[in-house]
């Protein structure tokens, strides 16, 4: 099979251009180990800092070459984490969600690269200025955690015209060959993919959860805080995030104000429905690619699947004739 080789590749090591997103309770070690033996670059989801669940986890990635992904702004309270995981000297930490600067110094010297996670161009500037090794560059389409600001396809160009020699990583919406493609297309290096990892075997979410996924249309997802606000904890400005939206999201978004004046009930209400496995209430985290997801695969086949059928795009002229 024909590789894609870019900047991203070759700073990691890796045969392709595909990262594995550290997703909190769902990128586990085994699916980190899956994506990087395909030959991508799986990343642990270090979430906001559980110590014992970081240690079990990077356990079950054994000997693979694999990433950590940290919550920043949920560290904060315990930095020390960060030096348990570059204890394990991991190929990259990665940071989301807040002020990485502390942490910049303790990676450097351990001769670790800095994933940097941003949502704006300013945010990729001041990333790069303090020393982030690569970007990814995320768009609010994206699942989970975000912000709402940019869209993923304007926002990777405008980052990459400022980035320099560091390699940019486009996320949001990406699910199949057809986003890597576009992708590459847009100046960036690789795709951050989350949501289709969601419907992996290897993933740690429960099979109703992936089902959700395979089941679910982008149409139906939407970014919110009320997801947070129901299920607990709350995020800081100005942070939200996209799922499948759910009863409550119906009811109080666009009405946060009100929502907080119910809050005690809103929230009793989402524990009883949990507990149930009601899916109209659990919040399913998911970006708007999940349209382009329609089975539950091993994690290795989502890395080959999506470069082959980004190579096909890049060198088929089906789509396109130049004359
Ligand atoms: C279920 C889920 C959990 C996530 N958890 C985290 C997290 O703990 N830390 C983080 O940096 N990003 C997290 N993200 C966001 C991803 O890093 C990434 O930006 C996003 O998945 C890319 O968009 P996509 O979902 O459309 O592929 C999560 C995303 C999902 C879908």
């Amino acid at each position: 099979m024909s590789r894609l080789e870019t900047r991203l590749t070759k700073l990691l090591d890796i045969e392709h251009p595909v990262l594995l997103a550290p997703m909190g309770n769902n990128s586990g070690g085994a699916m980190a180990s899956a994506v990087t033996e395909a030959g991508g670059l799986g990343i642990v989801g270090g979430g906001a800092g559980n110590r014992e669940q970081l240690e079990t986890e990077l356990g079950r990635a054994g000997n693979s070459r694999v990433g950590v992904g940290f919550i920043t702004w949920a560290i904060a309270d315990k930095p020390e984490i960060v030096s348990v995981a570059l204890e394990r000297q991991p190929v990259a930490v990665f940071l989301s969600f807040g002020d990485h600067t502390p942490y910049v110094d303790e990676i450097k010297r351990a001769g670790v690269l800095l994933i940097c996670q941003v949502q704006t161009v300013e945010q990729a500037i001041t990333a790069i200025g303090s020393g982030a090794d690569i970007i990814i560059a995320q768009g609010q389409e994206a699942g989970g955690h975000g912000m709402t600001a940019r869209g993923t396809i304007s926002l990777v160009p405008a980052i990459v015209d400022r980035a320099g020699e560091v390699p940019v990583v486009a996320a949001g919406g990406i699910a199949d060959g057809r986003g890597l493609a576009a992708a590459l297309m847009l100046g960036a290096s690789g795709v951050l993919m989350g949501t289709r990892f969601c419907a992996a075997e290897e993933a740690l979410w429960q099979p109703d959860m992936k089902a959700r996924i395979v089941e679910a249309n982008g149409d139906e997802t939407i970014r919110s805080s009320v997801f947070d606000m129901v299920r607990g904890p709350e995020w800081p400005a100005p942070y939200d995030g996209r799922a499948v939206s759910i009863d409550a999201v119906e009811r109080w978004h666009g009405n946060e104000l009100a929502l907080r004046e119910n809050l005690e009930v809103e929230r009793a209400a989402y524990a009883e429905a949990d507990k149930r496995g009601d899916m109209g209430t659990k919040v399913v985290w998911a970006g708007e690619g999940v349209d382009l997801i329609h089975e539950v695969q091993p994690a290795g086949d989502i890395v080959a699947q999506t470069v082959s059928e980004a190579i096909a795009m890049l060198t088929d002229e089906k789509t396109y004739s130049l004359v």
